[in-house]
């Protein structure tokens, strides 16, 4: 693991009295590695806007369907995963190893209590890898640096941003995040993003006040973007089938699924 550990470690740095996103994240996919306060602010935001429990289902459930489209049907072997959350049932490395043994992942996340559970994280298949990185977003150099001791940055990688740029607030940064990190990686390397939106033909308006009460009450600060601002992540890549849609719609397996104010996108770097 190559994460910061020393006096600042995971347990040491925790905070249980402020609500965290990792946290709340995890309450509202319905985990247990969230604290009381997590759980208030958590039903709080989501008696103001009811959706983001599917939200934060569906977002999984795309980053399920995602890695094993890339994995199965592209034959991407490397994801860096920047923004992992807590883990879950099944994490990026579960699913891309069960299809592609060899494959190669590195997790990069700033919160604290992810890093107390990224043990979890590490469990690579013997052919494979997995790391895990300590790192904020807003250092896009360094989590390049500290990835490349894992995967070979001369063969593509999945590149996958769910629900993290979100927490770069100013939209200027996080386009310049975005291309700091594609231009460190080769042709055949995959940008995949979920982000919330604000528009109102997917029930983004409520996105506004939400995150309003999250930014008085919980950390960290995070925005909501129109589809416009979202596109513009996209540049010089190519987005693939079926286009920025809401991520519940992408690539859904049956049904009609629910539009929801979160986009998922896939583009490849060609
Ligand atoms: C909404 S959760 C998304 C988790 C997972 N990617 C998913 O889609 O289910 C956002 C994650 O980003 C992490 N995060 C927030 N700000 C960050 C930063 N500046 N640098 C690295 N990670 C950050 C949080 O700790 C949290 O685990």
């Amino acid at each position: 693991m190559s994460a910061s550990q020393g006096p600042v470690g995971g347990s040491a740095r925790l905070n249980t009295r402020v609500a965290h996103n990792a946290r709340v994240w995890n309450y509202w996919i319905g985990g247990k590695d969230n604290y009381e306060v997590d759980q208030r602010v958590g039903d709080q935001v989501a008696a103001m806007f009811p959706v983001i429990r599917d939200v934060a289902r569906a977002d999984r459930d795309f980053l399920g369907r995602a890695v094993r489209h890339l994995t199965a049907d592209r034959g991407v072997r490397q994801f860096l995963d920047i923004g992992t959350g807590l883990p879950t049932l099944d994490n990026t490395h579960e699913i891309a190893q069960r299809i592609a043994p060899e494959s190669r992942i590195v997790y990069v996340d700033n919160d604290p209590i992810v890093l107390v559970h990224a043990r979890t994280l590490l469990t690579s298949t013997p052919e494979g890898a997995t790391d895990y990185l300590d790192a904020d977003v807003h250092r896009p150099d360094s989590i390049v640096e500290g990835a490349a001791a894992t995967l070979d940055l001369g063969e593509p990688v999945a590149v996958m941003m769910l629900g993290i740029l979100n927490f770069v607030l100013d939209t200027g940064q996080a386009q310049d995040i975005v291309r700091r990190i594609m231009a460190a990686v080769p042709s055949g390397s995959y940008l995949v993003l979920t982000h919330p939106t604000t528009e109102a033909d997917l029930g983004g308006e409520g996105n506004i006040e939400a995150m309003k009460f999250w930014n008085e009450n919980a950390t960290p600060p995070i925005t909501a973007r129109s589809r416009a601002e979202i596109t513009a992540f996209f540049d010089g890549l190519e987005v693939i089938t079926p286009g920025i849609v809401p991520c519940s719609q992408w690539r859904a397996d049956a049904g009609s699924p629910a539009v929801l104010p979160q986009f998922g996108v896939v583009a490849v770097k060609l």
